[in-house]
């Protein structure tokens, strides 16, 4: 019996089957039908083709019926969900979403000119790493805010101690993995080490960081029984997760990158392969794949922003392709969430290079001290949140120096006092940080 194969390997060998099949019938209407059925190899061979073809018409059949997404297993008290593989060929029909695939497509190749054209991106990534942790821990219902998540450690009251570790976590997971990236194909080893980076430290550290879930979870709901949606059963995930692995390394199906990344998303959130951590983690795959496809120089893009500002309809579409076995409204919200949040980082680029024209130019009217206030901008724009103590170290001048310094930075509309206290004061590079927040 062969395997089952979709799309055109099924249609290749049904056309292959049906010529020999093709061959017997004539074969019965010659009048050999006899001399194949007196021989018992004959006999064993015809019936042989026949369910040979009969199978592969039906796996065919079953491949032009639309996308099933799994279905519902009885688990006594509750039922789970149990996808099917996404490792197959799929087909694209809906007009609608090739239209926003081209859409989103031109966005992102616009958005990743910038990692080309702004001389020190790596600045800016920080900040947006920054922004999609603070955001996705709004998410989760924490409260650290941006400002809040650039001070050190030690500035942070103990009450807000652990919001911030776990902001810093996201930005430690996503550069690890991109470190990662450079000798580890995106792979499910890659997936847990991310995760037990993102899980480390207080918060996480009961929820198996690094490590698939070994028992049942749910989403929604306080208990199994009134769960919104029950992931499949703990001892699938590591199949499942090879599945989404082996599709996204294959050669052999063909399929755009950005609804191939799309169907991992909605997989991994399906699967919900760890106790805690799949929304972030979920996440953070996109500007992965992007990276790793060679998509995107640097990972620039971060939907946290547009899915939190949709989370129901997120859900939803999330839901929705899986009930409804349709897979188009998810490809939409998708797609419209690439192009939009790709449009708001180019303005959001635009108006750093505006602003880092606008802070060189003023910077010049400080004459003698032009060449400290470059070398404190230049850091501002990694750690938008200084103290005197650092300038000092910084620009390498006293203490009195650095007051005279921040003085004058003040003046120029680049830093700005935040703690409205005498003692332990610190100053932003507030227009800069305001970017982020309103992109
Ligand atoms: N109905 C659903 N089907 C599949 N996945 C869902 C559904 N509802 C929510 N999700 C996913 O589950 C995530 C939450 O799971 P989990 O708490 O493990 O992740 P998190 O990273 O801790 O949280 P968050 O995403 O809120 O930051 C959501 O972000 C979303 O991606
Ligand atoms: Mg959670």
């Amino acid at each position: 019996m062969p395997g089952i194969t979709y799309g055109e390997n099924a249609e290749k060998e049904m056309e292959e089957s049906v010529d020999s099949k093709s061959e017997i019938w004539i074969g019965v209407f010659e009048g050999q039908w006899f001399r194949n059925f007196s021989q018992e190899s004959g006999l064993f061979k015809f019936f042989e083709i026949f369910l040979n073809n009969m199978y592969i018409c039906l796996t065919y059949c079953e491949q032009m019926k639309q996308f099933k997404s799994g279905q519902y297993i009885n688990q006594g008290y509750y039922k789970s969900f149990q996808p099917t593989f996404i490792h197959r060929q799929w087909n694209l029909e809906s007009m609608e979403v090739i239209q926003l695939l081209s859409q989103a497509d031109r966005e992102l190749g616009r958005l990743d000119m910038y990692s080309k054209y702004i001389p020190n991106v790596e600045l800016f990534i920080r900040m947006h790493v920054l922004k999609e942790a603070t955001q996705s821990s709004k998410i989760e219902g924490t409260q650290t805010n941006m400002e809040e998540a650039l001070l050190e450690r030690e500035d942070i009251p103990l009450n807000k101690r652990d919001d911030w570790e776990e902001i810093q976590n996201y930005i430690k997971a996503m550069e690890t993995a991109m470190a990662m990236l450079e000798r580890l194909p995106l792979s499910s080893r890659l997936i847990r080490e991310t995760h037990k980076i993102l899980l480390q430290g207080v918060r996480g550290k009961n929820k198996l960081p690094g490590e698939f879930r070994k028992s049942q979870n749910w989403i929604g709901g306080a208990s199994i029984q009134d769960a919104m949606f029950i992931p499949p059963v703990h001892t699938s995930v590591p199949e499942l997760m090879s599945d989404i692995e082996k599709f996204i390394h294959s050669d052999e199906i063909y399929f755009p990158d950005l609804l191939k990344i799309a169907l991992v998303h909605y997989q991994f959130e399906t699967i919900h392969p760890f106790l805690d951590g799949n929304g972030r983690v979920g996440r953070l795959l996109i500007p992965l794949y992007l990276v790793s496809k060679g998509i995107l120089k640097r990972p620039i893009l971060y939907l946290s922003d547009f899915m939190e500002n949709h989370r129901s309809t997120y859900y939803d579409n999330l839901m929705y392709a899986r009930e409804k076995n349709d897979m188009n409204q998810w490809f939409k919200f998708f797609l419209v969430g690439i192009i939009e949040t790709s449009k708001k980082g180019i303005t959001t680029f635009d108006n750093i290079l505006q602003l880092q024209k606008q802070v060189d130019a003023n910077i010049q009217r400080l004459g003698s001290r032009a060449a400290n206030a470059h070398k404190i901008t230049n850091y501002l724009y990694q750690r938008p949140l200084v103290n005197a103590e650092r300038i000092s170290k910084i620009a390498g001048i006293s203490m009195p120096s650095s007051y005279k310094l921040i003085l004058a930075l003040e003046e120029l509309n680049i830093l700005k006092e935040i703690t409205g206290s005498q003692r332990g004061r610190m100053y932003a590079f507030e227009n800069y940080i305001n970017l982020f927040k309103s992109s």
